[in-house]
């Protein structure tokens, strides 16, 4: 018997265990024989007990409960029920409360996904009981340490003893500081295994019929890229600090963000964070009054909006201009909007990938990414957060024909499985990690 035990805590960690877990789950029906492909094999396999544990990072249904239900993730086995806090805090709490779950169920290795907070706090205190920490998604570097991201990207790496890496750039870095090659495994992306899951079910959503996006008449499955169903649109996404806490620099994206706006609609999920920075720097000015539409299919009025009931018009027709506001999307709807944008403008490390492999032009408003196969297969440009930088950069996007879609090597849906694989044989050969 395999004792694993996973933790996840913020939004982008959900779409990353989720293919863990239906690979665990499919390995487990194997051995029982439930399911025909591999079935010799399987039976000599052990058993693999899993748990998943939810720091509580995140805690809103637009931001967690809803991530659960659309990638069919079981509810988390223990909730450490954190909140939010300072990094201190909340790196610190979800340690203290981590601990006991590790000294109860013994896990030989603990997984831990992408670069938040939780990932850090987890993957320290299992190295400090001397249990084995896997890292899924190491190895990325934006040589930036002004983001907290880095700080946990790096620490985590440096506890763990099993490094599975999405691009080859991870690879060179992890070998440059030194981790020895046979703990580093090029597996893929876990995040794009997601998305190839999801896209055929996320194209129902009804969410660019509800925005008015969807062109009269036309099927919202099985139709042609970025054009022949729906109308052009972008998609705005901003939740890191640097960008958001700063009242110069949110104001200049905003203002860029809207003068595009003008051209075409541009939809914009606001993480609470950014929300309450809006509000408190008075940049409430560069959004459309909007109806808004959260993930579950209800309309909140969050602005000043005065809507009369008799309106039909879809938020983005009744501004004409402004970027129009949503809420937090969930997985499914995020997809549906994403895979038919016409352009995606971002500070998020997890969209530089899913538009990479949508094919949707992407730009990237930071100085720098530690995921540089976005820009050398994909779609992604660094275009930082300079105000004119960014208008001129959408302009020339939008006046030139969108490209292919490229994947990186090994985004094919199957890293998940890689994975597993590995982990199964490692366990099986070491008794502790
Ligand atoms: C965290 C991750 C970031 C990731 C992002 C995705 C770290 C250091 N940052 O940033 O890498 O890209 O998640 O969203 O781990 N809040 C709510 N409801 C919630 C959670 C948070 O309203 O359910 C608000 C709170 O005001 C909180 C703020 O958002 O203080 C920031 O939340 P936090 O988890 O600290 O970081 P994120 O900005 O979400």
């Amino acid at each position: 018997m395999i004792r694993l035990l996973s933790v996840v805590g913020a939004r982008p960690n959900f779409m990353k265990i989720a293919p863990i877990v239906a690979e665990l789950k499919k390995a487990e029906l194997e051995k029982a024989g439930l399911k025909k492909p591999g079935l010799k094999k399987a039976k000599n396999l052990p058993a693999i007990e899993h748990c998943l544990v939810h720091s509580g990072q995140h805690y809103d249904e637009l931001l967690s409960g809803n991530f659960f239900a659309d990638l069919g993730l079981p509810q988390p086995d223990v909730n450490l029920q954190v909140g939010s806090g300072s990094h201190a805090v909340q790196t610190a709490e979800i340690m203290k409360r981590i601990e006991p779950v590790l000294l109860d169920f013994k896990p030989q290795m603990v997984l831990v996904v992408g670069d938040v907070n939780s990932t850090l706090a987890a993957a320290l205190t299992a190295a400090k009981l001397g249990i084995g920490v896997a890292h899924i998604e190491a190895g990325l570097r934006s040589f930036d340490m002004t983001m907290p991201e880095e700080i946990n990207r790096k620490l985590t790496d440096a506890v763990s003893s099993l490094l599975f890496v999405t691009e080859q750039s991870g690879v060179e870095n992890l070998k440059r500081e030194g981790v020895s090659p046979e703990k580093i495994f090029l597996v893929g992306n876990v995040m794009i295994d997601s998305l190839l899951q999801h896209r055929e079910l996320a194209s129902r959503s009804p969410l660019l019929d509800r925005l008015g996006m969807r062109r009269l008449g036309m099927p919202r499955v099985g139709t042609g890229k970025n054009g022949s169903s729906c109308r052009d649109y972008g998609v705005l996404t901003l939740h890191r600090p640097s960008n958001v806490d700063d009242p110069e620099t949110l104001d200049g994206i905003l203002r860029a963000v809207s003068a595009l706006a003008a051209d075409l609609p541009v939809f914009f999920p606001v993480h609470p964070r950014t929300r309450k920075k809006i509000e408190s720097f008075g940049l409430q000015r560069y959004l459309a009054r909007s109806t808004e539409t959260s993930s579950n299919g209800t309309r909140s009025n969050r602005t000043s909006s005065n809507r009369r009931s008799s309106d039909r018009r879809s938020p983005a027709e009744r501004n004409h201009a402004g970027i129009v506001p949503l809420d937090p999307l969930g997985y499914l709807d995020f997809l549906s909007l994403n895979d038919r944008a016409r352009i995606v403008l971002t500070d998020s490390g997890g969209i530089q990938e899913e538009t990479t492999v949508l094919g949707v032009p992407c730009l990237t408003l930071r100085e720098n990414t530690e995921r540089p196969a976005t820009v050398e297969h994909g779609s992604n440009h660094i275009v930082g957060v300079d105000s004119d930088r960014i208008l001129a950069a959408a302009r020339s996007i939008l006046s030139s024909p969108a490209r292919p879609p490229q994947r990186p090597p090994l985004w094919d849906g199957n890293a998940a499985r890689r994975i597993v694989a590995i982990l199964r044989e490692h366990l099986q050969h070491n008794d502790s990690a």
